[in-house]
């Protein structure tokens, strides 16, 4: 429940300078949720697509990427930092403001809260994501090929399957409704109009989000071209791996 009266009574109020301090730091965080985290996030959809292609070709992406020079640093300063940056203070922004989700219930109340809600979603997602695939069990890195039947293991644990369902889903909707808060707010979308009308290609991009991230798991349960050794084989792999 506001207490300060606003002179906008519907849509997304721009961010606007003389704010106080935090006026810049808004803006970063607007901003780091199109550049570099939600472009990365776009890159990864893509890559994990070649899953659809089979194991060999995911493998090879897998191996483009990893072989990348200054991997590391990229790793860094292009993913850690700005997505550590945008998820903290994202929580900031979500504990200093009050959702009133239902003292005013209209859409953009439910979305205000949604963006949030999905946005810590995502965060859980990712720190257990990147802990199993980066840092724990075979090193991708020095085992490129190893990638496909790695993400399949993962796959075929029920809980595991269900995470990954609802970070995707939630990663999507984040990033789309992101997308359209960002333009109304940098004065892209101006008019009521444009805004209504990119809110639609926003749900188009969601849904195309989901789709191919549902498309991309499920190309790890089709039986056949998948590379799928026996349990004492990845025992044995993921041994050699861990002495890398
Ligand atoms: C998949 C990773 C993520 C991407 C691609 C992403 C992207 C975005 C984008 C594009 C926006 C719109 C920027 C704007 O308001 O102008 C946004 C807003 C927001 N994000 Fe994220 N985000 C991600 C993860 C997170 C996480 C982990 C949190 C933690 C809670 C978070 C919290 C928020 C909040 C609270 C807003 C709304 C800010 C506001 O209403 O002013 N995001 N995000």
């Amino acid at each position: 429940m506001s207490t300060v009266a606003s002179p906008i009574t519907r849509g997304v109020p721009p961010i606007r300078a003389g704010q106080g301090h935090s006026f810049f730091w808004r803006r970063l965080h607007s901003l780091s949720g199109i550049i570099p985290v939600g472009a990365f996030l776009l890159e990864h959809f893509i890559s994990n697509a070649f899953a659809t292609n089979g194991w060999k070709a995911y493998g090879d992406q897998v191996k483009f990427l990893t072989g990348l020079p200054f991997v590391l640093v990229l790793e860094i300063v292009g993913i850690y930092i700005p997505l550590l940056y945008h998820s903290l203070y994202g929580f900031y922004i979500w504990f200093r403001g009050q959702s009133n989700v239902r003292d005013y219930p209209w859409a953009g109340n439910f979305m205000y809260a949604a963006q949030r809600w999905t946005g810590a979603i995502a965060f859980f997602y990712m720190a257990w994501h990147t802990y199993t695939m980066r840092f724990s069990g075979i090193h991708l890195l020095t085992n490129s090929q190893a990638a496909f039947h790695k993400v399949q293991v993962e796959m075929h644990n029920p809980w595991s399957l269900a995470f990954y369902v609802i970070g995707i889903t939630a990663a999507s909707w984040h990033f789309a409704y992101g997308l359209y808060l960002f333009s109304a707010k940098w004065g892209i979308t101006v008019s009521d109009k444009s805004r209504q009308r990119f809110g639609w290609v926003c749900v188009a991009l969601a849904i195309t989000l989901i789709g191919v991230g549902l498309a991309t798991v499920s190309a790890f349960f089709r039986p056949g071209d998948a590379y799928n050794p026996p349990a004492s084989t990845w025992e044995s792999t993921s041994e050699t791996a861990g002495n890398h």
